[in-house]
């Protein structure tokens, strides 16, 4: 009887190790095993894929018709960050280092629909990337590094980083938290530590 017992228990312990050890393994593994995002030998960014699986954050618009006929990003602006570092930020209201932000490029389309007059979702026509990392970017203001992959399709299957003035600067001077303009994504207002 008492032995028994014992071995059930032994038994019941070596399950929780192993459920222990597996939670580890795949936490360890960010978006099931692969990197977020990859580089070139020589340092380009890959075009990003899996990224509208990750968490959206918020949709900035800026179209033609109130900037005059000719916005500089007349598209939406929807804007997706990797669920790990959605996770750390809303623990701690900070970007960890290896953030990345993917902002996808969709144009204008229809302006009237059964719920009235608008602005509605056309195409995808571009992508912006952002990427925090303290050891690739050690050189860049705050370790953002900007690449785009146009405004046009077809997207670029590789992106040269752009260089601090074209994109970093305006992030550097304007954006609310960390190069990132936070102010305008309702999912990370709610999401931060409500002492932030
Ligand atoms: C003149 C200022 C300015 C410049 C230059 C600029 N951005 Fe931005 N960027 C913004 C603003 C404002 C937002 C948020 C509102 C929006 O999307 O319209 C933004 C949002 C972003 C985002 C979403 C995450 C975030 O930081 O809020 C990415 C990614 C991004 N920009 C990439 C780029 C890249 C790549 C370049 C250079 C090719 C660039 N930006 C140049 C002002 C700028």
């Amino acid at each position: 009887m008492l032995r028994t017992l014992r071995s059930r228990v032994i038994a019941g312990v070596a399950v929780l190790i192993g459920i222990a050890g597996l939670s580890f393994v795949l936490a360890a593994q960010p978006q099931g095993g692969a990197a977020l995002v990859e580089f070139t030998a020589d340092g380009k960014l890959k075009l990003p894929t899996g990224y509208r699986e990750w968490v959206y954050v918020g949709t900035p618009l800026t179209p033609n018709d109130l900037n005059g006929g000719e916005a500089p990003f007349p598209e939406f602006h929807a804007v997706y960050i990797d669920r790990e570092s959605f996770t750390h930020f809303k623990k701690t209201g900070e970007f960890r280092d290896g953030t990345v932000l993917v902002k996808d490029l969709v144009g204008v389309g229809t302006k009237e629909a059964p719920s009235g007059k608008g602005y509605f979702m056309g195409d995808f026509n571009g992508m912006d990337v952002s990427i925090k990392d303290s050891k690739r970017f050690k050189d860049e203001p705050g370790k953002w590094g900007y690449f785009t992959f146009g405004h046009k399709p077809p997207l670029r299957k590789e992106a040269v980083m752009n260089n601090a003035a074209a994109c970093n600067a305006c992030h550097q001077n304007n954006a609310t938290l960390d190069w990132v303009f936070t102010k305008y994504y309702p999912v990370l207002r709610d999401a931060a530590p409500k002492s932030k």
